[in-house]
């Protein structure tokens, strides 16, 4: 597959990551919340979005298998890669790329609530995509709300390609 067009230049990107960390500031303000980044997709997001916080954040990283090659999800989730800090009373905050269908978010937000007794889980998305929402997930921070397509760029990758990208692009059908 091929690049079609840029949809989000990497200015915008930088802008809106640069707000949502003075947001999270604000919000997280006393706390020293635990950022978890969701792998692989994330990791771009989060390292600019953590320096975007003014704040002495911890960071981790999840890592869950539903996707495949594909480029729809399969709606079974493997956890892959366990979180290894201890999150017990801690305000953890899940940073995921882009949430579509809404079943990984959904299936973490019940993981670590459950699993983990944090004090507080919150949800940030670079990308809140409607178009194939299956299920009801509350995103606390999103980035930039998106009606269809796949993309790609800024750690979104299609069959692990493009994730290097500086700009998110749309693909070909
Ligand atoms: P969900 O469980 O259907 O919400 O899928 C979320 C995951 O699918 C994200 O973490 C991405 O890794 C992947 N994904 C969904 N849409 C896209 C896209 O447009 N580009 C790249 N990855 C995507
Ligand atoms: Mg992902």
């Amino acid at each position: 597959m091929k690049i079609k067009e840029t949809l989000l230049q990497r200015q915008e990107i930088e802008e809106r990551v640069s707000s949502l960390g003075q947001q999270l500031t604000k919000d997280y303000t006393g706390k020293k919340p635990v950022v978890i980044g969701i792998l692989n997709g994330a990791f771009i997001f989060l390292a600019d979005l953590v320096r975007a916080v003014d704040l002495p954040v911890e960071v981790d990283f999840i890592r869950v298998a539903s996707y495949g090659e594909a480029t729809e999800s399969s709606g079974s989730i493997t956890l892959t890669k366990e979180p290894e800090l201890d999150l017990a009373g801690k305000d953890i905050l899940l940073v995921e790329d882009i949430v579509d269908s809404g079943t990984t978010m959904a299936w973490l937000h019940k993981y670590f609530t459950t699993q983990h007794k944090p004090n507080s889980v919150k949800t940030c998305t670079l990308i809140d995509k409607n178009e194939r929402r299956a299920v009801d997930v509350q995103m606390d921070y999103v980035g930039f709300q998106i009606e269809e397509g796949f993309l790609v760029g800024y750690g979104l990758d299609c069959a692990q390609q493009y994730r290097t990208l500086p700009d998110i692009c749309t693909l070909e059908e």
